[in-house]
């Protein structure tokens, strides 16, 4: 099959670990008779050096031609604050090209699976943490990061900002379906997140999930709902009393890398960005975009430090939900499985057991490569 891919390496780490991905992707083009074309485009603070602006028309032109897009990170220090030194305004940051782009692509379902691989088990940071196997759908292109907002002086000569958290019945309808389509094929325990104790958006959230759920009948789901400073505590009390989470963007941005730390590093948490979601008869195409949950790590960048497997995860997802090749996704997982198994560490996942050893991104990429 003959797939084209937009990459946007974006910032510091992102450029490496991108990097990674391709190589494992391109192992599993010779091996399945497939053809990858890769497109390299601008976003984040790169773009802005280069072009003034943090997502280029360019880039959202390609990213809408392509069938999936992969994206490393973007942001960093570099470009916290203007030339003048101030703060630079929120949309010529670079997270603002990371918005633009979700947004650009109606990428409305964020797919974020929390996973402990067993090998990992001691890099958890939890005593105990049993079966850790939990889905974080994140709403991705409302609420707070997408509402009105302003900064101003008010009346009194007080410096004044505010975000609002806005959502429509829809929006939270075609996440809330989602949620329990994934639920079906899994143990089908869906948990909403919210904070209805004290938010009209979140009262809207719960009846209108309610609604789905009653409305469409999910066979084998059972739904429940919990408040989101619940949700934070609940999550490294016991995790696996989850299943699927779904919530609301800014919450699902804060549970997810609270989350992240229960595989052992936020190195280890892939993400889909999805359009939509394949039927089983898989007949709709969907665009999808593929991340690591991690940052730019500005620190570590150019280092050869970065840990690639969140990076590499994502493209096994983007094998999976855009392209439908499930036997070439799940060839990356087990590789990625025999590489941490074998006792390859990057510095993040490294505690120094016996058997284990610490590895470059590169040197990472390459193991991963070798196995499949
Ligand atoms: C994430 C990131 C982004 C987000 C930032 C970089 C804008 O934290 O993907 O979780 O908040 O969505
Ligand atoms: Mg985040």
């Amino acid at each position: 099959m003959k797939k084209n891919i937009a990459v946007i390496g974006g910032d510091g780490i992102g450029v490496e670990i991108t990097a990674e991905a391709i190589k494992v992707l391109n192992k599993i083009a010779v091996k399945y008779n497939h053809e990858f074309e890769f497109a390299h485009v601008l976003m984040g603070g790169v773009a802005i050096d280069e072009t003034g602006v943090p997502l280029p028309e360019e880039t959202v032109k390609i990213c809408k031609a392509s069938d999936a897009v992969l994206l490393g990170a973007v942001g960093g220090p570099k470009w916290d604050t203007g030339s003048d030194g101030k703060p630079l305004q929120g949309h010529l940051r670079p997270e603002a090209g990371l918005l633009g782009i979700r947004a650009a692509l109606g990428l409305f379902a964020n797919i974020r699976p929390v996973k402990l691989f067993d090998v990992l088990a001691d890099s958890c940071v939890l005593k105990n943490p049993g079966k850790i196997d939990l889905i974080i759908v994140r709403e991705l292109i409302g609420g707070a990061y997408f509402g009105k907002r302003e900064t101003y002086k008010d009346e009194s000569g007080a410096r004044a900002a505010y975000d609002t958290m806005l959502y429509r019945d829809w929006e939270i309808e075609r996440i809330a379906e989602i949620a329990f389509k994934l639920a079906q094929k899994r143990s089908g325990r869906v948990c909403s997140v919210d904070k209805a104790n004290v938010l009209d958006s979140s009262r809207l959230w719960r009846e209108v999930v309610w609604e789905v759920y009653n409305r469409e009948k999910y066979k084998g789901v059972t739904l429940s709902d919990m408040l989101v400073d619940n949700c934070a505590m609940q999550l490294v009390r016991d995790p696996s009393q989850f299943d699927i989470i779904v919530t609301e963007n800014l919450f699902g941005d804060i549970l997810s890398d609270e989350a992240s730390v229960l595989t052992g590093s936020l190195g280890m948490l892939p993400s889909a960005s999805l359009a939509g979601i394949c039927t089983d008869s898989r007949t709709e195409s969907v665009i999808g975009m593929y991340e690591p949950c991690h940052g730019s790590a500005p620190d570590i960048a150019g280092q050869d430090k970065a840990n690639p497997l969140a990076m590499i995860l994502s493209a096994a997802m983007m094998l999976r939900l855009s392209f439908d090749m499930d036997k070439e996704a799940l060839d990356v997982e087990n590789a990625v499985e025999r590489v941490l198994a074998k006792g390859l560490r990057t510095g993040d996942i490294y505690r120094g057991y016996d058997g284990t050893k610490i590895v470059g991104c590169a040197e990472m990429g390459a193991a991963v490569t070798g196995e499949i």
